[in-house]
């Protein structure tokens, strides 16, 4: 057989990799991150929340937060500014001309608002809120577009139970990989 000189280059660089990873290689720089770095690059939170933390809020609580930490960017209500983008409303217009999407219009889960929250805001100081803070934030979101009731206390439990309007409103882009090898092998 002869081996043809395009594909040799790539199963070279393949075989490479694949002993690179054997013997992990070392660079000499740097080093492992320890686990409380890793931790405090925010909670990584599924749509079940499992990896929620203890703590809880309420509408409440996340207004006079609210007012303090975010309105400067998102506007007093939440109505968005030049810096920030809206924080409520919405409801019903991603399918007209002009959708406007806030995480109670457009996101999935409950879940992720506390996520992005807690990691991400307020943009000027990431990660300076506490899990209390974050839960009463994503609470009052949520109040302010109906989708909870203010005297609802959001915790890990009650969080990954808020049905959001939009949660069935994705398609996945490539067919979810099944899960087990029995339907794996029916998998076309
Ligand atoms: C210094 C300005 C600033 C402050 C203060 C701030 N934000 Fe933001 N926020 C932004 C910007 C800018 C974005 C858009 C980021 C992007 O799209 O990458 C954003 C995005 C968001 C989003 C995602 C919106 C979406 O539809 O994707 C949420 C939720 C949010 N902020 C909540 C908050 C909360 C709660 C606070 C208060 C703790 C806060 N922000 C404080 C600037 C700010």
């Amino acid at each position: 057989m002869r081996w043809n000189s395009n594909l040799l280059v790539p199963v070279a660089a393949l075989a490479l990799c694949a002993t690179g990873l054997a013997q992990t290689p070392r660079y000499n720089f740097g080093r492992a991150a320890t686990p409380e770095e890793i931790r405090s690059y925010g909670v990584l939170v599924g749509p079940a929340g499992k990896e929620l933390p203890p703590g809880s809020g309420t509408a409440k609580e996340g207004s006079a937060i609210y007012a303090q930490k975010c309105a400067s960017c998102h506007g007093k209500s939440g109505e968005g500014t030049k810096v920030g983008p809206d924080l409520v409303g919405g409801k019903g217009t991603l399918a007209s001309a002009h959708p406007i999407r806030t995480p109670g219009s457009f996101f999935p889960y409950a879940t992720t608002i506390w996520t992005y929250i807690k990691a991400g805001m307020p943009a000027n100081k990431p990660g300076s809120l506490s899990d209390d803070e974050a839960y009463a934030l994503t609470a009052f979101l949520l109040y302010r577009d109906e989708i909870i009731k203010e005297s609802d206390v959001l915790d890990a439990k009650s969080l990954a139970k808020v049905q959001m309007p939009n949660r069935n409103g994705f398609v996945p882009a490539v067919p979810v990989w099944p899960e087990t090898s029995a339907q794996r092998r029916q998998y076309p």
